[in-house]
């Protein structure tokens, strides 16, 4: 199920007989298409019917959320499962119990743990010590879930993803090295378009190189654009970054317009994870333009995500 060689990922955890969805770059690229064939199912209406009856998801969040726990909950509950939302300061971790601890006891009474925490670290020690499926709903390392969404979505507007042009435009943020392990993962090419200061850490390009991954990086937005079957850019802002004068200064050339959409392919979609923030990642007009998929995007969390539980719990 896992390959063996993520960053800082135990041993023990790869070989691990419980599913987890941690991140894309260690899970094998015939499961996640069968999780997006999971969602498909259910989005056409051809899925088993309440596979997940009986079943409870924790939810921890130390981080706001919209469409993740939304998408979750409803999704979840369209299966058949039931929810638990554990926002972090009402919880015990609030006041210092251990990440180890709350994995161990949840386990006790769930049958699933979703989490959306900052350190990818204590990611992992969830799912070491929990003896239920953890699904990473966002770190400040990745955001796989929502690259399952986005994924469906370009297959939905493009057809298949392998072999085209994804193009990455903005800060080198948790969204980006997503897309770098889906570029690996679904063999499409990804150009990165990121200032130097805010590029995605070398690591990862490194590692995705050394799997065959077509990544190419640029500073250059206009050039990176060329023949783009997928532009696709975030915030300036990450929650947990420092927002400040010097990030917008360096981002500013960064913001994807309809000047920039003209330079890509004719038939290229623009993507964006949402929250969008009009006037710096992303103009109005390009976020409103015919070009733009986002609300299908955001839409495709809730069938993606049931392919994942289904995957984690079926
Ligand atoms: N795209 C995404 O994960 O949105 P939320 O932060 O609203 O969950
Ligand atoms: N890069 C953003 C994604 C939000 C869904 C963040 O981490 O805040």
């Amino acid at each position: 199920m896992f390959r063996d060689d993520g960053p800082g990922v135990g041993k023990a955890l790869l070989m691990s007989a419980i599913k987890h969805f941690l991140d894309l770059d260690i899970i094998e690229t015939a499961d996640l298409r069968q999780m997006i064939d999971l969602g498909l199912g259910f989005k056409n209406g051809t899925g088993e019917v309440a596979p997940l009856a009986g079943k409870t998801l924790a939810m921890i969040f130390e981080k706001p959320s919209t469409r993740t726990r939304v998408s979750f909950e409803v999704g979840m509950k369209q299966l058949g499962g039931q929810t638990i939302v554990l926002n972090h300061d009402d919880m015990q971790i609030g006041r210092g119990e251990t990440i180890a601890d709350t994995a161990r006891v949840l386990s006790r009474y769930v049958d699933a743990i979703m989490m959306r925490t900052n350190d990818p670290d204590k990611m992992e020690e969830l799912a070491q010590h929990a003896s239920v499926p953890v699904i990473n709903a966002l770190t400040d390392r990745s955001h796989p879930c929502q690259l399952m969404a986005d994924v469906m979505t370009f297959e939905e507007h493009r057809g298949a993803i392998e072999g085209r042009k994804v193009v990455w435009v903005g800060d080198g943020n948790n969204m980006a090295v997503t897309w770098l392990h889906a570029a690996t993962k679904f063999n499409f090419e990804l150009c990165l378009s990121c200032p130097a200061d805010l590029s995605i850490p070398r690591e990862e390009i490194e590692r995705a190189l050394a799997a065959g991954t077509k990544v190419v990086e640029t500073t250059d937005p206009v050039q990176a654009v060329a023949g783009a079957d997928c532009v696709v850019t975030d915030t300036w802002v990450s929650m947990g970054d420092q927002p400040g004068e010097r990030r917008h200064r360096l981002l500013e050339p960064y913001r994807v317009d309809e000047a920039l959409m003209a330079k890509a392919d004719s038939n290229a979609i623009f993507m964006h994870c949402l929250p969008a923030h009009r006037g710096e990642e992303v103009t109005s007009a390009v976020l409103e333009g015919s070009q733009s998929v986002v609300w299908d995007e955001a839409e495709n969390r809730l069938h993606a995500q049931k392919g994942v539980l289904v995957w984690c719990l079926g």
